[in-house]
């Protein structure tokens, strides 16, 4: 062996030989055996896909508000909601409920998954908030509100973080892309094991950062979505239908400025307080319109509203409060949302989405599911908004 090839044989092993000398030292430092393995993350089986009965449902999960756990208050509960006993175990105990009773094939967590304020830890918030979804192996996705990052984590450190727990599919910025923000991503749902449309997207989720406080003006508002946002959602929703015309559900926090004038033209569920936007419209409205594919937006953010109404055909729907420990009405329970999304059987096996419907269920003792409705069903005389046209791959 000549002189240069063994430099390269030890230049290649030195690594190796750096990490079996660290991996000794901590042996000999700590004890445990434990200490020196690697923690890995538990990961769901991906992509996601349709159950074998040709149905995937989310959760939608808003605004739980999570402190410490059992040291923090419930707000807003009537006199009998067991006073000092009434803590963040309660959200917790809503979220195991609500698991059981709807297994979910997805769980959304649409911001103020934490209450800054009132979390001495974020990452042990976010552990505790999250343990449910983590403890049942649900998958699930989360995107920030305004209150996640008033602890001890910016909002890059939240969303990478969320993106490395156990069953996470939360993506902390598309790759390739320069956006604003944290916590835009894009989630495609595949076609059931054993179909032909096993390696195609029929469902596709969009995850957007709709910030958190911003100053115009001099005038403080809420945070809004930003144009390299909704150019990363605009080429990615053309990307997608060049294979197959699935539609899509959005989900982001705050809500667009346009959701105020369903007080007029229509909705069902409750609109019971004022829709806390920015001042700044930035076109969302258009953009998602323009899309095509969105059928269905899911926020969060005023949790007095639970309402869903359609504009320009889109539904824009809240999720209504979950968590204990954000502000809410006494003797108006505290509210999940689930997405419930079929396919149309085919000629041999699962064809495209059939139908999106939505309901809420109540935190009350029987779990009362209300709302139902259907929001969107595919027309198949529609030939130009449903081009069944699957490419491999994808
Ligand atoms: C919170 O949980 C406690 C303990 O189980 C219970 O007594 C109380 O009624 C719950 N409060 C609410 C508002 O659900
Ligand atoms: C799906 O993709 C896998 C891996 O690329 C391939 O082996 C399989 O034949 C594809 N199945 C269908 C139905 O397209
Ligand atoms: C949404 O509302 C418009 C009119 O406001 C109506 O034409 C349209 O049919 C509605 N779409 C759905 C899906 O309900």
């Amino acid at each position: 062996m000549s002189s240069s090839s063994l430099t390269a044989l030890v230049s290649l092993l030195l690594p190796c030989l750096l990490s079996l000398l660290l991996l000794h030292l901590a042996n000999v430092l700590d004890p445990d055996p434990d200490a020196a393995t690697p923690r890995v993350k538990a990961t769901p089986p991906l992509p996601l896909r349709f159950r074998h009965d040709g149905a995937f449902k989310i959760l939608q999960v808003a605004d739980m508000h999570f402190g410490n756990g059992a040291a923090t208050r419930c707000r807003d509960v009537s006199p009998d909601g067991g006073g000092a006993l009434c803590s963040d175990l309660n959200t917790t105990r809503f979220l195991r409920r609500v698991i059981e009773a709807e297994k979910p094939d997805l769980i959304a967590f649409t911001g103020d998954n934490i209450f800054g304020a009132s979390a001495t830890d974020a990452a042990e918030s976010l552990l505790k908030a999250i343990s449910p979804a983590m403890e049942y192996k649900v998958p699930w996705a989360a995107i920030l509100g305004n209150h996640d990052q008033e602890s001890t984590m910016t909002r890059e450190e939240l969303m990478t973080f969320m993106s490395l727990m156990d069953y996470s599919v939360s993506q902390v910025n598309p790759p390739g892309f320069l956006v604003h923000g944290f916590g835009n991503y894009h989630i495609g749902i595949h076609g059931p094991f054993g179909s032909e449309l096993i390696n195609t997207s029929l469902l596709n989720l969009y995850f957007l950062d709709s910030g958190d406080r911003e100053v115009v003006n001099e005038v403080k508002t809420y945070g809004w979505i930003k144009e390299s946002q909704q150019a990363w959602l605009r080429s990615t929703s053309l990307e997608l239908q060049k294979n197959l015309h699935a539609p899509a559900l959005a989900f982001f926090h705050i809500p667009i400025p346009e959701v105020r004038g369903l007080w007029y033209t229509g909705f069902k569920g409750q609109y019971q307080e004022g829709v806390a936007c920015s001042t700044v419209n930035s076109g969302v409205l258009g953009t998602l319109f323009s899309m095509g594919d969105v059928k269905a937006v899911f926020l969060g953010h005023d949790h007095l509203n639970d309402f869903c109404g359609n504009l320009s055909g889109i539904w824009f729907c809240y999720g209504g409060g979950f968590g204990y420990h954000a502000y809410g009405r006494p003797h108006w329970p505290r509210r999940a949302r689930v997405i419930y999304t079929e396919l149309k059987k085919g000629q041999r096996s699962w064809a495209e989405v059939k139908s999106i419907q939505t309901w809420k269920l109540l935190d009350d003792e029987q779990l009362s599911k209300i709302d139902e409705q259907v929001l969107w069903r595919c027309s198949t005389d529609d030939s130009h908004q449903n081009v069944f046209s699957p490419r491999q791959g994808v």
